[in-house]
């Protein structure tokens, strides 16, 4: 599938950046228990990836090893074709945004605080210019008329699209979602999932881990099948979802689908 970033269907929204990410022999462990092998994808500019798999399989630490929360043991990982290794982490953190299924947002800011604070404090912008990206992001995730508001005062879905605005906020390159929608109610899922994939459409590049079948198979450009620790297959959803190949994934889609 291809993507115009620049798609009249997303009105005036400006089209982002996204840059390549290139894992190759990835390797995370804890201690001596080997829990992502030798993994390796492309992700190309602005398209997204979703990694897909059984729970256990590895999919969380192997997004944790792209942005260095856990160093991996092995492997090379390739941001706009420059080492992460080489990066200093709190730098290739600012350029690899992570969104989480709990959002952790601080619960005496409002919205716009809580978006504003990285920028601020982490990429040293003025205050003011911090809240100004700040609005500009909350209004990117279609939040502007809750920048006042404290996250008691909104809904789970909105306050992952505080947590998602708070990502975008530092101008990434790449934004990795781990279960972004998981913690939410079903009838706030859509929502996000819609503002995910209208990111995608714009250009960033994005690594989605999502139990989300049907996301998947609407907004992927690549699907990464992970169990134990391995990329067992690898494709296109019309790939993945209509023609797997290996038992393992047929037995994994017949479950979920
Ligand atoms: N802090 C830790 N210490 C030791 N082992 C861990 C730790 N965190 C995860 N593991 C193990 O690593 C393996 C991979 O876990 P991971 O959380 O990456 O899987 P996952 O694919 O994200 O699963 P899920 O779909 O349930 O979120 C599992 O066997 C898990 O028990
Ligand atoms: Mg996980």
């Amino acid at each position: 599938m291809t993507r115009t970033p620049s798609s009249s269907a997303t009105g005036e929204a400006p089209a982002f950046r996204g840059a390549s990410l290139e894992l190759s022999g990835v390797s995370l462990a804890y201690g001596s228990f080997e829990v992502v092998r030798e993994v390796g994808f492309t992700v190309e500019p602005g398209t997204t990836t979703c990694v897909i798999g059984p729970s256990g399989s590895g999919k969380s630490t192997l997004l944790r090893g792209i942005n260095r929360l856990h160093e991996p043991k092995s492997g090379e990982v390739l941001l706009a074709g420059e080492p992460a290794s080489a990066m200093a982490p709190e730098r290739l953190r600012q350029r690899i945004g992570l969104v989480f299924q709990h959002f952790n947002l601080f619960p005496d800011h409002t919205a716009l605080d809580n978006v504003a604070l990285a920028p601020w404090k982490v990429k040293g912008l003025p205050r003011g210019q911090a809240r100004e990206r700040a609005a500009r992001a909350l209004a990117d995730v279609g939040l502007a008329e809750r920048a006042g508001h404290r996250p008691r005062d909104l809904s789970g879905g909105q306050q992952q699209r505080v947590a998602i605005a708070r990502a975008l906020a530092m101008e990434p390159e790449v934004m990795l979602f781990d279960e972004a929608t998981s913690a939410l109610d079903p009838e706030l899922v859509k929502g996000v999932l819609t503002l995910m994939a209208g990111l995608g459409e714009r250009g960033m590049t994005m690594v989605v881990v999502t139990h989300e079948m049907g996301f998947a198979r609407r907004a992927a450009d690549q699907v990464v099948f992970m169990d134990e620790g391995e990329v067992v297959e690898k494709g296109t959803p019309d790939e993945i979802f209509g023609n797997p190949r290996s038992p393992r994934l047929r037995r994994f889609l017949a479950e979920v689908l």
